[in-house]
Parts: C-alpha cells; structure tokens; sequence
C-alpha cells in the first residue's frame, strides 16, 4: 500500500500532468488561428504525450493500491504574443514540471519507497529531453527572428512531429 503523503503528491502530478496537455492545446490552438499549423501538430503531439504522462501516474499509483482522485483543471491562457513566446513560456512550464518531478523523488527517498523512486526515473528522463527539445525550438526561432519565409519554414517542419505512445501506456 503506497504511503499517504505519496499517494497525495501523485495524485497532484496527474493534474500537472493533465494541465500540460491543456496548456499545449491551447497553445495548438492559438497556433491554428494564426495558420501555423504545423506549430500547432508539434504542440497537438505534446498534449498527447503528457495525457500519457497523467495516465502512466494515474495507473502507477492504482497498481500500488493508492486511490486517484482528479480535481479541477485550472484554465491555461488563451493568446501568447508571438510564437517564440509561446515556446518559451512552454520551456518555463517544463523547468516547473522538472522540479515536481524532482520533489517527488525528493519524497520517495524520504519514505524510503523505492518503487516509487524506480517509477520516477522515467521521468527525471523524460524531463531532460522536453527541456532539450524546447531549448533547441527556441534557438532555432531566435536565429530566424524576424525571417517569415524561414519560420514558414520551420512551422512545416515541426508540423511533422507525429505522437507514439510510450512502451505499455494507452489512453
Ligand atoms: Fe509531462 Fe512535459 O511533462
């Protein structure tokens, strides 16, 4: 039976987890109705994966006999300035959710639940290949500034980003 402060602590992971994927769809969204579409399948396909990332937790902690509970799921912004800032606002959620993850193995090493730690080191990975990959967007985008027909370019290349589940995960 997993400890109650974990069970808690997970249980507010899956709603970090769930507004990520809320917050890029807004972002695909905002995307969409500017007709950057292929931003907006790069950010379609990162909503996806967090969904994966709530539901890795969400069954992680029904295996362990602990009990989901969902709660509300705050609204995220509906407009960025431009798309580079959309990106790096992105990044900045990626940093907090890097530090969530680090709190909660933070806690497993506490209480001593070491399942919990091994579960986590898919994150603590995870986390630095989100940073990586949002990092390499932003510089890519701050190279082209204000060069359209090159971030027309771009938006078609990141409009190629296709979602795969993680090994054993569905939706
Ligand atoms: Fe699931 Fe992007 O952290």
């Amino acid at each position: 039976m997993i400890n109650k402060k974990m069970e808690q602590a997970i249980n507010n992971q899956i709603n970090a987890e769930f507004y990520s994927a809320y917050l890029y769809l807004a972002m695909a969204a905002d995307f969409e109705s500017i007709n950057l579409k292929g931003f907006a399948q790069w950010m379609r396909t990162q909503a996806m994966e967090e969904m994966t990332h709530g539901k890795k937790f969400y069954d992680f902690l029904m295996n362990r006999g602990g009990k989901v509970v969902l709660a509300d799921i705050k609204a995220p912004p509906k407009s960025w300035k431009t798309p580079l800032v959309a990106f790096q606002d992105a990044y900045k959620h990626e940093e907090k959710v890097t530090s969530l993850i680090n709190e909660l193995v933070d806690l497993s090493i506490e209480i001593k639940d070491y399942a919990t730690n091994a579960f986590l080191q898919w994150f603590v990975n995870e986390q630095v290949e989100e940073e990586s990959s949002l990092n390499d967007i932003i510089h890519s985008m701050q190279l082209l500034d204000k060069n359209t027909a090159g971030l027309y370019q771009f938006d078609k290349e990141l409009g190629l980003r296709l979602f795969v589940p993680p090994l054993g995960v569905t939706i």
